[in-house]
């Protein structure tokens, strides 16, 4: 009686954990919570596809159950031998035409799905002056451990937040400058791999509902093992509307060139145009060519949500990155490029590195 209370025991911690790892819940992270057409279109074919599966699985198990018990050897029937048959027309046409409808049950969407998701269309018709006609297109890169999105047409950039109206198409050109990674947006699509060599291009949607349901940020993954911290490649996604999107633009636009407010942040200037600038720009109009654009763009740094894309933003973990950045993102590009830097001048660069907001 113990023994068996002991298994019961360790079943259900075992199916608790299951629960607890496949990370159930989160909707700005989950794919079982779609927010988009795509999202959307790609949880409907993992619920039908499952659905055919489980439905299979289950008459094969019943029908098994049964002959095993209907037809076993007992002590009546012991020296009987059953009728011998060879072959049956009509139940060997049952079972190959169940299988070829099940096929194409799943593999009409399947298909459809696939081609439609992968209409780029609006996003090569250009007007005169090279611009997109009437979709929105952002230039997505790859970089050991952080991510850069260029808005081609508007001129400008960010890194690791990713900024986008809803309920409108946005279309991604994805690429890498160094290995292979993926970019990927659970609750949204994507999983599309970004290489050294070539772009792959897809569009995405986010509904405007759901995003409001997780205060308008999704999170974003890097999806394919690239290196020492490639679970630690993450980037955010800010929804808005239209409206706001336009306006955000704008801002962006019109950034000049950042105004350090106070001494502190003064100081923090010039050490920043002395060690930082040649690799981070920190305007989002920056003119330099994408070769010289090797570090993360800090325009926005001030308005981000996380500190290299996974610390919480605050003034503590920014200088825990400045002193030992190996020991937050192992492997990354930024250690060993810059001097130490002393605790007056990690306290002032930090509030240089704060001050650097878009946003009013
Ligand atoms: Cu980049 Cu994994």
């Amino acid at each position: 009686m113990r023994k068996r209370l002991h298994k019961w025991r360790l079943i259900s911690i075992f199916a608790i954990l299951a629960l607890a790892l496949s990370g159930c819940g989160k909707p700005f992270l989950s794919t079982l919570t779609p927010a988009g057409e795509v999202a959307q279109k790609q949880y409907d074919l993992t619920i039908l596809s499952t659905s055919i599966m489980v439905l299979v699985i289950i008459v094969v198990t019943v029908i098994f159950i049964y002959v095993v018990t209907r037809f076993r050897r007992t002590k009546k029937n012991e020296n009987k031998i059953p009728k011998q048959v060879e072959g049956n027309h009509t139940l060997e046409i049952i079972w190959t035409v169940i299988p070829i409808l099940l096929l194409l049950v799943l593999a009409v969407p399947t298909v459809s799905y696939t081609f439609n998701l992968a209409d780029v269309g609006p996003m090569k018709q250009k007007d005169k002056q090279g611009k997109t006609k009437d979709a929105l297109v952002i230039n997505v890169r790859a970089n050991l451990y952080w991510w850069e999105f260029e808005y081609p047409d508007e001129k400008i950039i960010t890194s690791q937040d990713l900024v986008v109206p809803t309920d409108k198409k946005v279309y991604f050109n994805v690429k890498s400058s160094d290995v292979k990674h993926s970019f990927w947006i659970p609750a949204v699509g994507g999983k599309t791999d970004t290489n050294p060599e070539g772009e792959n291009q897809f569009w995405l949607e986010f509904d405007s509902k759901s995003a409001a349901k997780v205060k308008n940020q999704f999170y974003g993954k890097c999806a394919e093992l690239c290196g020492p911290s490639h679970a630690y490649m993450d980037f955010k996604v800010r929804t808005m509307s239209q409206d706001d999107f336009s306006a955000w633009t704008k801002e962006m636009q019109n950034v000049k060139k950042p105004v350090a407010q106070g001494d502190l942040a003064k100081e923090g200037e010039a050490i920043f145009n002395k060690s930082c600038i040649g690799c981070h720009a920190n305007t989002p109009n920056d003119s330099r060519p994408e070769k010289a654009r090797t570090a993360p763009n800090l325009a926005t740094f001030g308005d981000r949500e996380r500190i290299a894309g996974i610390l919480q933003h605050n003034e503590e973990n920014l200088k825990r990155w400045l002193r030992d950045p190996e020991k937050v993102k192992p492997g990354n590009l930024m250690t060993g490029k810059y001097q130490k830097l002393s605790e007056s001048q990690l306290d002032a660069l930090t509030a240089y590195l704060m001050g650097l907001k878009v946003e009013q």
